[in-house]
């Protein structure tokens, strides 16, 4: 219990190193949740600071879920004995959610953190790589229909057990149960998105969109 403990740890603290901080910061201290829609993630990132500021926040953000997932359940921790009860893909499942909440709940940044897509597309690269062919290319097909992000993002995330379930491959039902939680926890941390879409203030990427009115 304690590895399992001490690795869930180890990744929530990655989880908590925003992109969007590190980037602020290496230019001169700029937060961008206090820009844009107020998110600290990619997206309000490219809209705020342009794409060179975006594309190092989306590599950190993937790349910390990457390295949760694949690199933190191999460790050997001097203080923790193997625990033959958990296995490999069940630790990464649990350190691949502990990655996502720390981005979305950051003990670095007043527990005020992004939404977790990235981070997720980054537990997925590693968990079940063939499943970013589908996500990626529902979430470009929401894009251009309606021009919401969020939305894109809350579809493709629910896409994502659905996937699992017709694909039918190897390990599917732990796969499963990780893309069903957290793809809840997608639309939980994209209800601001929910609550400006109902208001029609939701920022729409019109010139994204294949049939405009
Ligand atoms: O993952 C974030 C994206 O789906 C929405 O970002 O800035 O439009 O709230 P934003």
């Amino acid at each position: 219990m304690l590895e399992l403990g001490l690795k869930i740890l180890l990744s929530y603290l990655l989880g908590s190193l925003m992109g969007s901080m590190i980037m602020g910061r290496l230019v001169g201290g700029v937060d961008i949740r206090t820009m844009g829609s107020g998110n600290a993630g990619g997206t309000n990132a490219l809209r705020t600071q342009g794409w060179m500021f975006a594309l190092g926040v989306v590599a950190i953000d993937v790349g910390k879920g990457m390295i949760a997932t694949g690199v933190i359940p191999g460790l050997n921790l001097p203080f923790a004995a193997e625990d033959p009860e958990i296995s490999r893909l069940w630790l990464m499942i649990a350190c691949a959610t502990a990655s996502v909440v720390g981005h979305v709940w950051p003990v670095w940044h007043g527990f005020r953190g992004g939404k977790g897509a990235a981070t997720l597309m980054g537990t997925l690269a590693v968990l079940a790589p063939w499943l970013l062919f589908p996500i990626i290319l529902i979430w470009a097909w929401v894009l251009v229909l309606f021009g919401y992000v969020g939305l894109a993002t809350m579809v493709a995330s629910v896409s994502a057990p659905l996937a699992v379930a017709l694909m039918r491959l190897p390990h599917d039902q732990p796969l499963f149960i990780y893309c069903a939680v957290l793809s809840l926890y997608i639309i939980f941390s994209h209800r601001s998105n929910i609550q400006r879409m109902r208001a029609g203030t939701e920022h729409r990427n019109d010139r994204l969109m294949l049939f405009k009115k």
